[in-house]
């Protein structure tokens, strides 16, 4: 076993005299009009909560498989990363975000499926056939956009009401769109390559001197879920469970702590040995879905080394 070092998890970031926007899982620091460093922290969220402890190396984890998608997808949309100068750090272009989570959906699972049990026969007004399973593989992709809640849970949208809505413009919007199919296209080609399915999984766009760039994360465990494909071609036809390659377990762990992220219910605390376990799953998903080993970077003083990277960057022009 790895010797853990549970007290120097990057739980909130620090550096004086930038402006800093915090995120659920993220610290994004302003470097100037065009930049911006985006920290990603150990911090861990579910059911929209940020859990009460950090995963060592967590952040390292998913800015590491990000960096690794957004290589593998910049033939098809331009994107927002300029430089990774620390495995926790992205320094990107710094866009006008388009509020809408662009939600593309190979497989009948997670909320889609919630609602189709629920009796409902359309998804944020795509229209879904009888007679459908959990978990079952739609004829082709579907996108299903949700808007970006400032608090709390996102909210299913069709595409004709965002329009209408004048959350994007009708241009805009027809790039993203096709964007989002071709990057789930592409992101399934990988998953495949791995032994993997890509079940379902969220996209962020912005602009950037007008330009639709792809932002925030791509394809990661967790902007997405994955099944094993042998043990889904096994499992499905007999209507069991498919193992998935997300952060599902947490969700599980905290659901059987009694917390499903409703109002009044307690955030439960993670024993260290399950940090652990989560550092170990989040250390073999980067492992399996890209081939390569992960190995951890000190996260000690990490202040100081973020000190060092933005005061560098203030000062490269770009
Ligand atoms: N290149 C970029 N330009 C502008 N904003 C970006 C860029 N990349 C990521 N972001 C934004 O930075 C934030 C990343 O933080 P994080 O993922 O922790 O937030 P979140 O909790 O998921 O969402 P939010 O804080 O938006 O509710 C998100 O708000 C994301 O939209
Ligand atoms: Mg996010």
């Amino acid at each position: 076993m790895e010797n853990l070092d549970f007290n120097n998890c990057i739980t909130r970031t620090n550096c004086a005299g930038f402006s800093v926007y915090r995120g659920k899982v993220r610290d994004v620091y302003t470097i100037n009009e065009q930049k911006l460093a985006i920290v990603a922290s150990d911090r861990i969220s579910a059911f929209d909560h940020i859990l009460k402890e950090a995963i060592p190396y967590k952040g390292q984890i998913l800015n590491s498989l990000a960096a690794y998608f957004f290589e593998h997808v910049k033939d098809i949309v331009p994107i927002h990363i300029l430089d990774i100068p620390h495995p926790n750090i992205t320094i990107g272009k710094k866009c006008t975000p388009i509020e809408i989570e662009v939600v593309i959906r190979g497989y009948l699972t997670g909320h889609a499926w919630r609602t189709y049990k629920s009796g409902l026969r359309e998804l944020c007004g795509v229209k879904l056939p009888e007679g459908l399973k959990e978990n079952e593989r739609f004829t082709s992709p579907i996108l299903t956009p949700a808007t970006k809640a400032k608090e709390g849970h996102d909210e299913d949208i069709s595409e004709v009401d965002l329009l209408e809505r004048g959350i994007v413009a009708p241009e805009i919007w027809e790039q993203v769109r096709s964007y989002a199919f071709k990057l789930f296209e592409r992101g399934s080609k990988l998953a495949e390559e791995r032994g993997l399915l890509l079940v379902d999984t969220k996209y962020e766009f912005g602009l950037y001197n007008g330009e639709v760039t792809l932002i925030d994360e791509v394809h990661t465990a967790d902007s997405s879920r994955y099944f094993y494909k042998d043990d889904y071609e096994h499992t499905f036809p007999k209507g069991e469970k498919p193992k998935q390659l997300s952060k599902e377990f947490v969700r599980e762990w905290l659901m059987d702590n009694g917390f499903q992220g409703k109002d009044g219910q307690v955030l439960p605390s993670m024993p260290e040995s399950f940090r652990e376990e989560v550092y170990t799953r989040y250390k073999s998903l980067y492992e399996t879905l890209t081939g390569k080993k992960f190995t951890p970077v000190s996260t000690k003083d990490f202040d100081i080394t973020l000190e060092n990277v933005l005061k560098q960057q203030t000062g490269d022009n770009f």
